[in-house]
């Protein structure tokens, strides 16, 4: 018998590849348990590595003989070796057997006891992965004052800090933060990962000016209508209340909920959702472009390809606003690339414009739509749509602080400028709105398209020239 005591998966792979080579079968090991990842202040720096192709090598380095298994195992096994239970290591290495031993389409057996305990570890796991990027909340501490650093503690169920803190680098990379489990620490410098021992909640700093920011914001978001206690609970285990800083409000915002459903009802309050719960804490572009694809403020994030994000300058002192994305938007992601889009530029052209110097955007960010054969027919947004995805919007306006703000068409105007705005009548007026010094409103260069009269529309672009022009003359 062979005794072997691993920590992590590299050590796995590296005792079941001397395993392999020396013919040793799985029922002459005994894997001892062990709950740490790392042992006590090891450091290792960097990600872990992803194999590609259909087959990936077993070797992580060493002198062993090379084994090649189907890399859906190695994926599988990452996963599984973060799980909490001590039978982990001598399922894989059993199943590992099995595999290079003849059984090489043994994962497509979901039936079978070994493949379906594996399984049924990775799915926990992942489950735990995505609480950890949903519940991890980073408390500002002063350790640094020249760059934010910021810590969090999380106790999650399964020993997952490596699968998750990738994540993290990728959403606050700017920013220098550490986080803490029990059983394992990450620790980002804003160029790479590296991980530590764990470390008892005692260790957090408790007081943060982040917490009243981020209650706030939740008391905000909270909508007592909508509330189910038991999903709640579910989605955000009583376990992890002690870390949430928001948790200490459930209990009020549950006890006041029917009293101000009420006064919704008496205020005529919206119940119908807005995307504000979808914006991130932090609210400057990036940011608020990474998040607005989560958005299901509205139904229209069902059918539409993606959301379509402004793109220009961040400082960016004109910025054009539209309406909603068309077609050939939906499909690569960025505003005005189509007909109007080409329009625009010609126009922004004989305006004198640079459009690599405005930040473009639209009232709505998904592209709405009514199919027709293999065609999809742009349909104006309702007002229950552009209430919902008001906050992107204003999110924009409010990082970018433009001088001059143009809205082209009705949409925009009446979005900005007020719902009685009439583009007919008040086209080209300079106004003073709290996005900007000047809102100024001009036709929507689609409309300008479909314009049949051939004199109408030369009198439009005429026109839409010289709004944009006014508008960035204001500027100069
Ligand atoms: N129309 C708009 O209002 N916005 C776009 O991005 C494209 C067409």
């Amino acid at each position: 018998m062979r005794f072997i005591h691993v920590a992590c998966f590299d050590d796995w792979r590296s005792e079941a590849r001397a395993l392999l080579s020396d013919e040793v079968a799985p029922n002459q090991v005994h894997w001892s348990p062990e709950d740490n990842q790392l042992g006590l202040f090891d450091q290792i720096d960097g990600e872990t590595s992803k194999e590609k192709g259909a087959d990936a090598s077993l070797n992580g380095g060493g002198k062993s003989p090379r084994v090649s298994v189907p890399s859906p195992f190695l994926e599988l096994a990452r996963h599984v070796a973060c799980h909490r239970d001590p039978a982990r290591w001598q399922v894989l290495y059993q199943t590992l057997w099995r595999i290079v031993h003849g059984e090489r389409r043994l994962l497509e057996i979901s039936t079978d006891e070994d493949v379906h305990r594996l399984q049924v570890m990775k799915k926990a796991v992942k489950r735990d992965v995505h609480k950890m990027k949903a519940f991890v909340r980073f408390r500002k501490i002063e350790a640094n004052k020249a760059v934010e650093t910021y810590i969090a503690w999380h106790r999650p169920d399964h020993l997952i800090m490596r699968l998750a803190a990738p994540f993290f680098s990728r959403r606050f990379k700017g920013m220098l933060w550490t986080i803490l489990t029990p059983n394992e620490s990450a620790h980002w410098d804003q160029k790479q990962l590296t991980y530590g021992p764990g470390l008892p909640a005692s260790e957090v700093p408790r007081a943060d000016v982040l917490e009243d920011l981020w209650k706030t914001y939740y008391a905000s978001i909270f909508n007592p209508a909508r509330i189910k206690i038991d999903m709640m609970k579910r989605e955000m285990p009583v376990r992890h209340w002690p870390t949430l800083p928001e948790a200490s409000l459930i209990e009020d915002l549950i006890s006041e909920a029917p009293a101000r459903v009420n006064q919704m009802i008496e205020n005529h309050e919206g119940f119908s959702e807005t995307a504000a719960r979808y914006l991130p804490i932090q609210q400057d572009l990036k940011s608020l472009r990474h998040s607005v694809n989560h958005c299901q403020a509205c139904h229209l994030c069902n059918d539409a390809t993606q959301a379509v994000f402004g793109i220009g300058p961040e400082n960016a002192r004109l910025v054009l606003v539209g309406e909603q994305p068309g077609d050939r938007e939906d499909k690569e992601g960025k505003p005005f690339v189509g007909p109007a889009g080409e329009l625009l530029n010609t126009s922004l052209h004989d305006a004198g414009i640079e459009r690599n110097d405005v930040y473009l955007t639209n009232v709505v960010k998904h592209f709405k739509f009514e199919r027709r054969g293999t065609r999809r027919l742009h349909k104006k947004p309702d007002s229950r749509e552009i209430y919902a995805c008001r906050p992107w919007l204003e999110s924009e306006l409010t990082a970018l602080q433009p001088k001059t703000v143009i809205c082209l068409g009705a949409t925009a105007a009446q979005a900005l400028l007020g719902r009685d705005f009439r583009l007919s009548k008040q086209r080209g007026g300079i106004q003073m709105t709290q996005w900007s010094e000047r809102t100024i409103a001009t036709w929507h260069p689609a409309a300008i398209l479909r314009m049949p009269d051939k004199n109408r529309r030369s009198e439009m672009i005429r026109q839409f020239v010289q709004d944009l022009r006014q508008g960035n003359a204001v500027l100069e």
